[in-house]
Order: structure tokens, then C-alpha cells, then sequence
């Protein structure tokens, strides 16, 4: 996240160690720390390989490699700047633009960027501001920086929004509390594989995760109480696995849209209130 004196981000400094046991760092430079997989990732606005061989001497760890990349690099080649989606303008922090949203992307998935993301806040944003439907409450699994939350949370829904990652988790509220939507919505630390989210009577879930993950909540039996569907995280080839994993007899498909190779489907259970009438 951006701290004082920073105001952006332009080059980082990645280091990669074997634990996630890292004792919290003091220092200016420190963007935040990542958990992956056993693995912790720590990020640096400038290179700190003294001060992380230290670390490791002291803590007992090691590190599997190190990475010293641009920003642009990071965020897959490009410079992230405001751009609208529906109703909604967006614009990074440091960017001066007049926005509805604006965002520190960190180091976190979703800066709006990308086609996933950027066609799940079209969808939120559509089906938010929707009269009709009434949305007025929403789970974002896999909520990296907050963006579809607070895209959703601006239309006055109440937004619960969960991620493994405890660095998404920080810079998500962080985004929440800049874009005042903080009363609305709730971050919390959770791993989707081992707790099973409860959607009874929640008008909208989006989830743009990984199609492993996205499997295994749709085999869970508490997954389908809901009344409507915002789910991507995968790309043309990955659908023939993901829908044998549906029971297409009783979810219905209400839009099933791309943008690029990545999908974005919209589905409802027949149970869906959002059917009736
Ligand atoms: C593809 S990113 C999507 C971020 C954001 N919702 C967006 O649309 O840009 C997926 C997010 O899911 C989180 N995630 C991955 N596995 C998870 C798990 N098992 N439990 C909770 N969150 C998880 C990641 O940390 C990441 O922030």
C-alpha cells in the first residue's frame, strides 16, 4: 500500500521467501507482504537485499529468488490510469482526474485492468443499478482490491467482501475507507476452499477466482441459495470443465459474455426470487 512519503509506485522489489512466519517490517520503503501458497512475498519501493539476507539469518528462512521489476511490468505491461465502466469512473490515487472510484491498486489483483475485472464491474455496475432488481446486498469472493465491492457498494449495496490474501484484504479496506464506502463494506481474511461462504438471501455473489476454486463452490451445497451470479476467472477453453460441474438443469443462464478470451457468465438458480415475477 502507499504510505507516506510515497504518493505512487515505480519500481519494486520483490523478495521471495520460504515462510509466511515474517515479523512485521518497519520501514518506509515496505509496500506489504504477500501469503502464496506456504510462501511469503514481501514488496520494497527500492532494494533491500541486505536488510532481507538480515531477515533471513535471524528468522531462520530462505530466499527462493528475488525480482526488481517497473510497476507497468507488474500489472502485466501497462500503466494503469482512469477509465469508465458504466456509470463508474475510475482512476488510481495518484492520478488527479475527478472519479467515482478512486483506488491504490497496490501490489493486488484488480486494478480494473484487467478483462476480467473490468467486465465483472460492467456487470455489477449493470445489474446494481438495476431498480428493478433491488440489489441490495452482495458477497465478492476473491475481492483483491475492492474494486467490485466498492463498484457495487457506490449504488448503496451492502457488499462482504473475502480474500485469502491478507495484503488484499489491507489495501481493500484501505480502498474502502478512501472511497467512504467503508460503513458498507465488511473485508474479511477468509480461505474460500476451507470455509464454505453462506448465501442464503443475498441478492448478488461475484466471484472472479481461479476455475479450480470456482468448482469446488460449485459443488457445495450452500453455494446455490442465492439469487444471482457474476462469475469469470476463466477463459473459452476452461468452460466444457466448469459446466461439468453445473447442474445446468437448475441454474439458469442469463448472459454469457467475454471479453477477450476471458468469460463472464451471469447465472440465477431457479430458486432465484430474481426469476419470479
Ligand atoms: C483474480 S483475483 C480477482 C480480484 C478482484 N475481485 C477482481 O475482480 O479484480 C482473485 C482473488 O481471489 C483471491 N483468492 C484466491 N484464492 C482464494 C481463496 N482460496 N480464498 C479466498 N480468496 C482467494 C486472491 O487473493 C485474489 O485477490
Amino acid at each position: 500500500m502507499l504510505r507516506s512519503p510515497y504518493t505512487k509506485y515505480d519500481r519494486l522489489f520483490i523478495y521471495h521467501l520460504d515462510t509466511i512466519d515474517i515479523p512485521a517490517i518497519n520501514d518506509p520503503d515496505w509496500i506489504g507482504t504477500w501469503h502464496e501458497d506456504g510462501n511469503g512475498i514481501v514488496f520494497f519501493h527500492t532494494e533491500k537485499d541486505a536488510f532481507m539476507a538480515d531477515l533471513c539469518t535471524r528468522h531462520n528462512c530462505a530466499l527462493i529468488y528475488q525480482a526488481d521489476l517497473s510497476y507497468e511490468e507488474w500489472d502485466a505491461g501497462q500503466a494503469i490510469t482512469p477509465f469508465t465502466v458504466g456509470s463508474l469512473t475510475v482512476a488510481p490515487v495518484w492520478d488527479e482526474t475527478k472519479a467515482d472510484i478512486t483506488l491504490d491498486p497496490s501490489v493486488i489483483f484488480g486494478s480494473g485492468f484487467h478483462p476480467t475485472t473490468r467486465k465483472c464491474l460492467q456487470m455489477v455496475n449493470k445489474y446494481t443499478t438495476t431498480p428493478e432488481l433491488h440489489i441490495r446486498s452482495m458477497l465478492d469472493l476473491g475481492t483483491g482490491t475492492g474494486l467490485l465491492a466498492i463498484g457495487a457498494a457506490k449504488q448503496g449495496t451492502r457488499v462482504m467482501a473475502f480474500d485469502n490474501n491478507p495484503l488484499a484484504c489491507e489495501v481493500a479496506r484501505a480502498n474502502t475507507i478512501y472511497n467512504r464506502v467503508d460503513t458498507l463494506v465488511e473485508v474479511k481474511e477468509v480461505d474460500l476452499r476451507t470455509n464454505p461462504v453462506e448465501t442464503e438471501n443475498i441478492d448478488l455473489i461475484v466471484a472472479n477466482i481461479h476455475p479450480e476454486l470456482l468448482k469446488d463452490l460449485f459443488l457445495s451445497p450452500d453455494f446455490w441459495h442465492g439469487n444471482l451470479y457474476i462469475l469469470s476467472g476463466f477463459m473459452k477453453s476452461m468452460e466444457p470443465e466448469l459446466l461439468a460441474h453445473l447442474d445446468t438443469r437448475s441454474i439458469k443462464f442469463l448472459e454469457r459474455t467475454r471479453n477477450g478470451k476471458w468469460c463472464v457468465w451471469v447465472v440465477a438458480p431457479n430458486t432465484s426470487t430474481f426469476l419470479k415475477g
